[in-house]
């Protein structure tokens, strides 16, 4: 069987974090979408590690990590990543697989990205600038080079036959770059995953499943960030919903158990796009300051809001979350009131569901509020959190109609409570 745990935000809701608390519980970890625009933070007695490629079951040996299909992967920050683990003392070659079908982001990629960035001027999407559009825009144009490609006697050819359709690409750009210089590290980067077990991972997820082994599926980014369901053209460019991870992994529907979807008790963002209870205000600084919010891959400064209540909705239905996981619910501790969106007007009147153009300047949030908490950071149970934020949970299991399992309380391993 396959558990499934996303971000029902706009990313960043503390999934690397919640990840590593749940993975003893399971024999793999598997990523199935995203690349390295994803930064997983996890905090170990103190110790911060941020993952971008890797499962964030790593730091629990023996469980096994796999990077699916769906990944795409920057050979040069994968080769880092193992390094700098390594260097910390933790076994990665043995217990991490690759699938051969995962597609690489090559340079070039990147240059795209940032050319492409560059032209949207204003209209910018606000990308990481990993180069993960253009490089899933290969894989559906069926141009990519993949992971299995890396065998093949005439791998060097199709690596640059590619090159050049890009660096055709990027003429008609407005923008100069250096190939040589971004392709530094690029090939030992991808000796070193030549010597890395790359495997049919669909194969040996689906013979672990008949072997009664247990996969915990790691999303990246949010259901926000969808290239479906998301607020489009401001998204990323892979399925990042429940279904993501069938496709991401070669699972069959019918082997999902749960599916976990974390969130904030509030609301972040990074990167350009509609985000209706953004607080552009003292109280959205405080929150900002108060929770750390500044990006795990890129440093920026997130944008902060008010939970919103239609969306999360909306964001359950899509994944059929069985459970509810609320993190830095400590980041409001001390506050005189909460609010939370409930519904938005609209020129059709009110309505609780996701309207198609949130940056439609008619859309209006409309907001309740609710008494905040105190210090919770220390709480061991779900007993000892506070009455209100009970109550706060209890509103938002009523309107979306799901349980909440765990509560995090911190960004320490240790600082989280699961519920009976
Ligand atoms: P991810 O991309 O979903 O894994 O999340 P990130 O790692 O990008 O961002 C979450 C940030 O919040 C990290 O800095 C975590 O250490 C931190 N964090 C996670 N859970 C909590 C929590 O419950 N409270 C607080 N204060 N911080 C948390
Ligand atoms: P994790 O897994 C938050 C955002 C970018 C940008 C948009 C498109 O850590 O939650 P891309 O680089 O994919 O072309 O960027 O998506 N974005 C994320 N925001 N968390 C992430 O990942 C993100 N990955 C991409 O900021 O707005
Ligand atoms: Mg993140």
């Amino acid at each position: 069987m396959i558990d499934v745990l996303l971000g029902l935000q706009w990313g960043d809701e503390g999934k690397g974090k919640v990840v590593d608390v749940l993975s003893p519980r399971y024999d793999i970890v598997a990523r199935y979408q995203g690349g390295p625009n994803a930064g997983h933070t996890i905090i170990i007695d103190g110790v911060k590690q941020v993952l971008h490629l890797i499962p964030s079951g790593i730091f629990h040996a023996p469980s096994v990590c796999v990077i699916g299909n769906g990944v795409v992967i920057d050979p040069v920050t994968l080769k880092k990543e193992i390094l700098s683990l390594e260097a910390a003392g933790i076994e990665v070659r043995s217990r991490l697989l690759i699938s051969d079908r995962a597609h690489l982001i090559l340079p070039t990629h990147k240059l795209l990205d940032a050319a492409s960035e560059k032209a949207k001027g204003e209209k910018k999407i606000g990308s990481t600038l990993r180069g993960i559009g253009p490089t899933y825009m290969d894989k559906t144009g069926r141009n990519g080079f993949r992971v299995g490609d890396l065998s093949h006697r005439d791998s060097e050819e199709r690596y640059n036959v590619l090159v050049q359709k890009h660096q055709r690409l990027i003429q008609q750009y407005d923008y100069e770059y250096n190939l040589q210089e971004s392709q530094a590290g690029f090939h030992e980067a991808l000796d070193f995953l030549r010597g890395m077990k790359r495997i049919n991972s669909e194969q040996y997820l689906n013979d672990a499943m008949t072997g009664g082994k247990k996969i915990l599926a790691e999303g990246a980014q949010g259901t926000l960030l969808d290239i479906d369901f998301g607020t489009y053209p401001y998204v990323t460019s892979s399925n990042t919903t429940s279904a993501g991870a069938c496709i991401g992994l070669g699972i069959a529907p019918r082997h999902i158990r749960k599916v976990y979807g974390i969130f904030k008790a509030y609301c972040t963002r990074v990167g350009s796009g509609p985000f209706p209870t953004e607080l552009d205000n003292d109280m959205g600084e405080l929150i900002r300051k108060q929770g750390g919010e500044f990006g795990a891959t890129t440093g920026r400064p997130r944008r902060t809001g008010w939970l919103d209540l239609p969306l999360l909705k909306y964001a359950v239905t899509l994944n059929g979350v069985t459970d509810l996981i609320m993190t830095k619910a400590d980041v409001l501790s001390g506050l005189d009131e909460v609010q939370y969106a409930y519904a938005y007007k609209t020129s059709n009147g009110i309505e609780e569901t996701c309207p198609y153009d949130l940056s439609d300047s008619d859309i209006q949030p409309l907001y309740k509020s609710a008494p905040s908490w105190g210090n919770v950071s220390e709480a061991k149970s779900y007993d000892e959190i506070p009455d209100t934020l009970k109550n706060y949970i209890g509103t938002i299991e009523e309107y979306t109609g799901q349980k909440t399992s765990f509560v995090s309380l911190g960004p320490d391993r240790s600082q989280i409570v699961e519920r009976a």
